[in-house]
C-alpha cells in the first residue's frame, strides 16, 4: 500500500528510531512491501520507514535504473535493518541529494566516499557490503532518517540548496529524489 511521506517539518522526522526486535513477522512483512510501493510510486531511490511515520530502524533502498538518476550505476534493491556504518578510508565527496520528505528541493551535500554497512535483512540474516559513490550516498542519507537527521542538516553551504527546476532548469541528472 502507498503510504503518504512525512515532510521535513514534521517531529516524527526528528526521532531516533527503535531498533527492530521482531523478524519474519507479518507486520514486518507488511512495513516493507508499503516502504516498496511507496518508494516506487515516487521514483524513490530509497526511502526510511520514519518517512512513514514508523518508529524503526529499517531502511529499503536500489533499483535497476532510476529515471531521476540515469547516470547512476544500479544498486541492489536492499532491505537494511539496523543498521550501522563504517567508513572506509575516511574520503568525503560532495553530491546532490533530494529527499521525499524534501518535496522539490535539492542540496548539495559532503558525503563518505567509501563505506562498510551492516545490518539484517527481512529474514534476521545478517549481511554487510562495501559501498562507494552513489551506493554509499544513498545508504548514508537513509541510515540519517534513523537518527532524525535530514540531509539539509549536513549541508556546509547553502547557497547550493534550492528548488530543482530553478537550480537545473535544463534537467538532466541532478534532477533526482531519495
Ligand atoms: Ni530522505
Amino acid at each position: 500500500m502507498i503510504r503518504p511521506v512525512l515532510r521535513m517539518g514534521d517531529p516524527r522526522l526528528l526521532r531516533r528510531s527503535r531498533p527492530v526486535a521482531d523478524f519474519a513477522s507479518a507486520a514486518l512483512r507488511e512495513l516493507l512491501d508499503d516502504l516498496f510501493d511507496t518508494m516506487h510510486a515516487q521514483d524513490g531511490a530509497g526511502l526510511a520507514a520514519p518517512q512513514i511515520g514508523v518508529d524503526l530502524r529499517l531502511v529499503v533502498f536500489g533499483f535497476e535504473h532510476n529515471a531521476r538518476y540515469p547516470q547512476a550505476e544500479p544498486i541492489p534493491l536492499t532491505v537494511l535493518i539496523n543498521p550501522s556504518i563504517e567508513a572506509l578510508g575516511g574520503e568525503e565527496e560532495g553530491g546532490w541529494e533530494g529527499c521525499l520528505s524534501v518535496p522539490g528541493l535539492r542540496g548539495w551535500v559532503p558525503r563518505l566516499r567509501r563505506i562498510r554497512y551492516r545490518g539484517f535483512d527481512e529474514a534476521g540474516r545478517a549481511f554487510g557490503r562495501e559501498a562507494e559513490g552513489f551506493h554509499a550516498r544513498v545508504v548514508q542519507h537513509e541510515c540519517d532518517h534513523l537518527d532524525g537527521i535530514l540531509y539539509p542538516m549536513r549541508m556546509r553551504d547553502l547557497s547550493r540548496f534550492g528548488f530543482v527546476d530553478a537550480l537545473f532548469p535544463e534537467g538532466g541528472d541532478a534532477a533526482g529524489r531519495q
